[in-house]
């Protein structure tokens, strides 16, 4: 088993044909258990790279390695998102007709796992995430900083071995922004996980081991 956690290799992205040149080059390592902040102005590479890494996107080229596997050359890379990442995304995009627990339990849907379960992983989480109250509503009924805590919580269902999270305290107030925090440092100290948090919070950023700037798609430094 690797101890690397992640490894990107000269990552370019294009979109728009070659138009747009999200990332221009990208190579970074992020060691098993390691906390990393990325920061970086409005466009300049963050998301993409976040979903590079999360093999949610595939690169124009250079390569993505996950606990040393190329992931490129996987065979079942939902099976591998699903198992080995949690991932917070920039907007919440919880399921609108699922209540919230189902919205944290659906990535435990492929796992097998009895509906019991699954509803008493998410009731968990949602209460971890101070959403107790809230288990059975619907996210139109939530506020914009409800869902983001969910799908904070929903991340975590799967108990991932990496956590990549984009924006996750972006839209909340302190307290709340620190609750996720403070459920992300759990992760990573109790449970070893290694987190990627874009953020453009000062603060967040120092808490990490390490932060790295992306600026117009390259790291600086
Ligand atoms: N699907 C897409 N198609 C075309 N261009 C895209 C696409 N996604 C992102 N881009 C462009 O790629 C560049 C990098 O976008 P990205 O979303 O990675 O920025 P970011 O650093 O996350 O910005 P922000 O802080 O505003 O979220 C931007 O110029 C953006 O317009
Ligand atoms: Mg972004």
């Amino acid at each position: 088993m690797s101890d690397v956690a992640i490894r990107g290799v000269d990552l370019v992205k294009h979109y728009e044909h070659g138009l747009v040149k999200a990332l221009r080059g990208v190579s970074l390592s992020v060691a098993a258990g390691e906390r990393i902040a990325i920061t970086g102005p409005s466009g300049s590479g963050k998301t993409t790279l976040l979903h590079l890494i999360g093999a949610l996107d595939v690169p124009t080229s250079g390569r993505v390695e996950i606990f040393g596997e190329d992931v490129a050359a996987v065979r079942d890379v939902n099976h591998l998102r699903g198992r080995t990442l949690g991932f917070v995304f920039q907007l919440h995009h919880l399921i609108p007709n699922l209540r919230l627990w189902e919205n944290v339990a659906l990535p435990a849907h492929p796992l097998g796992i009895s509906r019991r379960e699954r509803r008493a992983r998410a009731v968990a989480l949602l209460e971890a995430v101070g959403l107790g109250a809230r288990v059975d509503f619907l996210p139109v009924k939530c506020s914009g900083g409800e869902r983001q805590r969910a799908a904070v919580a929903r991340a975590l269902v799967n108990e991932p071995r990496i956590l990549l999270a984009d924006e996750p305290t972006g839209s909340v107030d302190r307290a709340t922004g620190e609750s996720i925090l403070k459920l992300f440092e759990w992760a990573t100290e109790e449970r070893g996980v290694t987190s990627i948090t874009i953020t453009h919070n000062p603060e967040v950023a120092q808490r990490a081991d390490r932060t790295l700037e992306i600026v117009d798609g390259l790291l600086r430094g």
